[in-house]
């Protein structure tokens, strides 16, 4: 509840939807003013003193993400500005983030998700206000900012933990994250020195909520150790934890960490619901690969057998971690691009002709386009565009040649050939593996790089059995 009147602006062009902000807001207590042009708003904020805005992305006139970079260079001050959106565009909410907006609440939203961002974001306006000297806003602001930009996990943890330990400078610092299989919080990073320092590897989120019941996010542990809780929208999403032997925190440090460790926590969140969504798309992508393959009984489960093999000849050439990963992945996408191209084409029974055939050749260029916007690593999606490509130069989409070729892209195109070779076709019969191999070997050096043929080689030698 909000306990005295604050004060909230609301952008929101829909008439139920702006009766069911003022009576949300009016029954907890906060005066609600309802605008649905910008430039009204803009008046609205030069003359009266405002806590929060609440602002609606899709606007009939000037879009909320105009109206943000409006604001931005206005020399008026600025509440804090929670943006609302509809639940697919998670992405566009993080580009609002980026642009100024504090928070966002995604469409349709409970009164639960409502009040906590709006309570959330008007505290820590109230402490950053409070623990103020304007330096101390202004680094909170960067140190935000600097982590909103990011968006992979993992990147994010390194920037978390190089960022607080910098700011902080304890012995040694620690973060654990939210492992949502086991609701349990891990350690993911440390830094500094940790002689001498008994510290735990997992912290129960029991543990952890003793002390969020009372509302606060900071609390020591001894004299020489103290925890920031990490908070989402809804719940305890990470922990830091700090260690100095020679030196106490004062209560301004803690404050000052209780703020930034809410910034964190909604940085990660925003990670974590991005990951989620490409996760979802990348799931999409693969049951459109097994569309595309059901299509045409003959090229049925080719992609699942281009990664086998693949794998199998990228493990034997030292591949490992995220290499390995992108080969599996690539190997799974690396005819997406067909979808692009006519079925009768796609799934004819005879052999193609010339202008057929050219249709054929821009399924990697389609790949591309259909990849690109997705936060796929790089080698991945080359993999794919070059699968074509022939190590003497000869092959499609760009002709490149030898080593030009990436080296997962000149992988698939062996595990891609011999997945073909070994499958049943309508204008052949299907190959057995020694006379692929020796066609293969036949084509070592002009069309497949010759060290990738030779490790296939190694591999069926050393485990014929399961190939
Ligand atoms: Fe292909």
């Amino acid at each position: 509840m909000g306990s005295k009147k604050n004060k909230i602006l609301v952008i929101e062009d829909n008439v139920a939807v702006q009766n069911l902000y003022r009576e949300i807001l009016v029954r907890h207590a906060y005066e609600v003013e309802v605008q649905q042009d910008t430039s009204f708003a803009i008046d609205l904020l030069k003359k009266d003193h405002f806590d929060l805005i609440i602002l609606d992305l899709q606007l009939p006139g000037e879009n909320g993400m105009i109206f943000l970079e409006r604001l931005k260079n206005l020399e008026i001050e600025v509440p804090p500005i929670i943006v609302c959106t509809g639940l697919a565009s998670v992405e566009i909410a993080v580009q609002a983030i980026k642009k100024g907006a504090s928070d966002f609440i995604t469409k349709p939203f409970t009164l639960e998700s409502l009040m906590s961002a709006i309570e959330r974001n008007i505290r820590i306006n109230e402490l950053v206000k409070k623990i103020s000297g304007i330096e101390v806003i202004r680094s909170i602001l960067e140190l935000n900012k600097k982590l909103i930009s990011i968006t992979d996990i993992e990147q994010l943890c390194t920037a978390v933990i190089d960022l607080v330990y910098n700011l902080v400078k304890p012995d040694l610092a620690l973060f654990y994250f939210m492992d949502d299989n086991t609701g349990r919080f891990f350690l993911r990073r440390t830094k500094g020195s940790s002689t001498d320092i008994n510290f735990p590897i997992v912290i129960s989120l029991s543990d952890a909520c003793l002390y969020k019941k009372d509302g606060s996010s900071c609390r020591r542990i001894d004299s020489c150790c103290f925890e920031v809780l990490l908070l989402g929208r809804k719940d305890i999403i990470g922990i830091l934890r700090f260690y100095s032997k020679n030196r106490s925190f004062d209560d301004k440090e803690l404050d000052f960490l209780s703020v930034f460790g809410t910034q964190i926590g909604i940085a990660l969140e925003n990670a974590k619901l991005l990951q989620q969504l490409q996760d979802s798309y990348i799931n999409s992508i693969r049951f459109l690969v097994n569309s595309l393959e059901a299509k045409d009984v003959y090229t049925k489960n080719h992609s699942e057998q281009v990664a086998y093999y693949a794998v199998a000849i990228g493990k034997a050439l030292g591949l490992d971690g995220d290499n390995l990963e992108s080969l599996r992945n690539a190997a799974y996408l690396h005819d997406i691009g067909k979808l692009g191209i006519k079925d009768e084409i796609i799934s004819k029974k005879t052999s193609l002709s010339c202008e057929e055939f050219e249709i054929i050749k821009k399924h990697p260029l389609i790949t591309k386009e259909i990849l690109s916007p997705l936060r796929i690593r790089k080698e991945e999606i080359e993999a794919c565009v070059y699968h074509h490509e022939r190590f003497d130069g000869t092959g499609y989409p760009e002709g490149l040649e030898g080593e030009k070729i990436p080296l997962l892209a000149r992988i698939l195109a062996v595990a891609d050939a011999l997945s073909a070779m070994v499958s049943e076709r309508p204008y052949r019969k299907k190959m057995t593996i020694e006379d692929a191999l020796q066609e293969l070997k036949e084509n070592a050096g002009q069309q497949f790089d010759e060290n990738i043929v030779r490790a296939l080689m190694n591999v069926i030698k050393n485990s014929k059995e399961k190939l």
